[in-house]
């Protein structure tokens, strides 16, 4: 450190209040004391060089804190207060509530869990600080997000078992599986998937689209955590990168293991994002932008020049982002067209786009909309018109590793399926992509054990020997409440009576505490 009679600076009095408080043991040896930071090939030759990514003190990290919660909370209590809730634009757009308490939100739980672990494992007491500060901001997220819904869940249906839900509902494997892979690997894969790829290349299209979504359609809790979550997610952005740029500085070794997982959790984060584009194009009345506009801005510019910044580390942009880069046109129209015939298995509803909306996504999609997506719309629209609303009762394929089910389609051809299949060790495997193929060709022992929820539902493993049995039983989804089309819902029908379209129904008070 400096010398006595110099006063130190910024950088160096920081350290002096964390990492000085570190030493070198001498009665355990180091490896048993960080015995997880050599198994997955990473070499740090000297944690001394490890910047700061924040210099943020316990005492100014409460004051700062404190000072955030004081005014979210302030304006929680009066958004309940005056029942917030009715203006929103329409009660359409809670369905992107409920899959986010479902969906996201547990992944802020299991990221508090994660950061509390690497804050342990990893022998640079710089990086456990910085680690512990973003687990403990993960927590506050996740439990901010229970008071935020919590009136919301108060009002409408779907979002009374989140949590419970998010172990076991199909589609919610899929954010669950994105993080129990990254919990399972090692600290620095956990880093390099959750805090590079997620909190930095692509934070801003699940950030985004929520909580603009939620400026644009009247909902002022969820809204306020989002401006009141920013400088957490300015900090987490900042460990993102610098984490990524020490791995890479610290030995020529890591630049392949790093630039792999790059592309790992490039592929995984752009299919978890899939759930995020379908509810920016279909789920938000008022729309804020569409998927592929979103995309464009936050993933081919700004992760452009990104990945333009990381040539001098010899790290290219990740592999198969032409096809991610192709899929914007495609992606939303697909995931929705998905959750609209298996909505009779979810926690949220869903419905045909309106007329105006239709003129919207072809506006927005002018190369694919009226040329793939219109006709079916029309069709089902149709149909439900006619009293056969669509369900489609035959569970699909998932895919081994996203989980999601195998509905994407190749980059030429959007009418033809990018369904691929692999046997290993005797057993077939399918997946929707060769992004997901190769992650499973590289640790297939990890993949084979995951937990698919069809497969699950036919083992006999969901409590029920029928899709209806599992839903209700096993999911706790409310038949009749909670899934299926929206139009006619409980939540309809509550709606229409808030706004006075229509007179105080019966079904009101029986269905508001599902
Ligand atoms: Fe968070
Ligand atoms: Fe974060
Ligand atoms: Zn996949």
């Amino acid at each position: 450190m400096a010398s006595k009679n110099k006063k130190l600076n910024l950088k160096d009095k920081y350290q002096y209040l964390t990492r000085d408080m570190a030493w070198e043991p001498t009665y355990e040896k180091h490896e048993d004391i960080y015995p997880d930071e050599s198994f997955e090939g990473i070499k740090i030759i000297n944690w001394d060089q490890w910047e700061d990514p924040f210099r943020l003190t316990m005492d100014t990290y409460w004051k700062y804190q404190a000072e955030k919660e004081k005014k979210l909370y302030a304006i929680f209590d009066a958004f309940a207060q005056n029942n917030g809730q009715q203006n929103i634009t329409d009660a359409r757009y809670v369905n992107a509530l409920k899959l986010f308490l479902s969906g996201i939100s547990p992944l802020e739980y299991a990221a508090y869990q994660g950061y509390a672990r690497v804050g342990r494992q990893f022998s640079g007491a710089g990086a456990r600080v910085a680690c512990q500060m973003q687990a403990i901001d993960e927590l506050r997220h996740a439990q901010t997000q229970q008071h935020a819904m919590s009136h919301y869940n108060k009002h409408f249906n779907g979002l009374h078992d989140a949590s419970y839900q998010h172990d076991r509902v199909w589609f919610l494997s899929v954010p669950k599986s994105f993080f129990d892979d990254a919990r399972s690997a090692g600290p620095f894969e956990f880093l390099t998937a959750i805090s590079f790829s997620f909190e930095y290349v692509l934070t801003n299209l699940l950030f985004v689209p929520f909580m603009s979504g939620a400026a644009y359609n009247g909902d002022m809790a969820t809204v306020t955590f989002g401006f009141s979550a920013q400088s957490d997610e300015a900090r987490h952005m900042t460990l993102g990168l610098e984490v990524i740029k020490f791995i890479l500085e610290q030995h020529e070794d890591n630049v392949p293991i790093i630039q792999k997982w790059i592309d790992k959790w490039f592929w995984r984060g752009f299919r978890l994002l899939s759930l995020v584009g379908m509810m920016m194009d279909y789920m938000l009345p008022n729309k804020v932008m569409s998927w592929a506009e979103a995309w464009e801005m936050y993933y081919e510019q700004s992760g452009g020049a990104l990945f333009k910044e990381l040539e001098r580390y010899g790290i290219r942009p990740p592999k198969y982002q032409d096809v991610a880069n192709a899929a914007k046109n495609h992606s939303s129209h697909q995931t929705w067209a998905t959750f609209y015939q298996y909505s009779q298995a979810t926690n949220f509803h869903t419905w045909m786009p309106q007329e105006e909306e239709m003129a919207w996504l072809s506006e927005k999609y002018p190369e694919t909309f009226d040329k793939y997506y219109r006709d079916r719309f029309e069709h089902w629209d149709k149909e439900q018109k006619e009293g056969n609303r669509f369900y489609n009762n035959t569970l699909p394929q998932l895919c081994q590793v996203c989980q999601i089910p195998t509905i994407m389609t190749e980059k030429d051809d959007p009418t033809v399926f990018s369904h691929r299949q692999i046997k290993h060790e005797g057993e077939r495997y399918h997946f929707c992509s060769d992004g997901c193929c190769d992650i499973f060709k590289n640790e297939p022992e990890k993949y084979i054990q995951a937990w698919m929820p069809v497969h699950q539902i036919y083992q006999g493993n969901c409590g029920g020997a029928d899709v209806a049995t599992v839903v209700e039983k096993y999911y706790h989804i409310v038949p009749g409440v909670d899934n299926m089309e929206y139009i006619g819902s409980p939540d309809h029908q509550r709606w229409l009576d808030i706004k006075g379209l229509k007179p105080l129904s019966a079904s009101r008070d029986k269905t508001a505490a599902a």
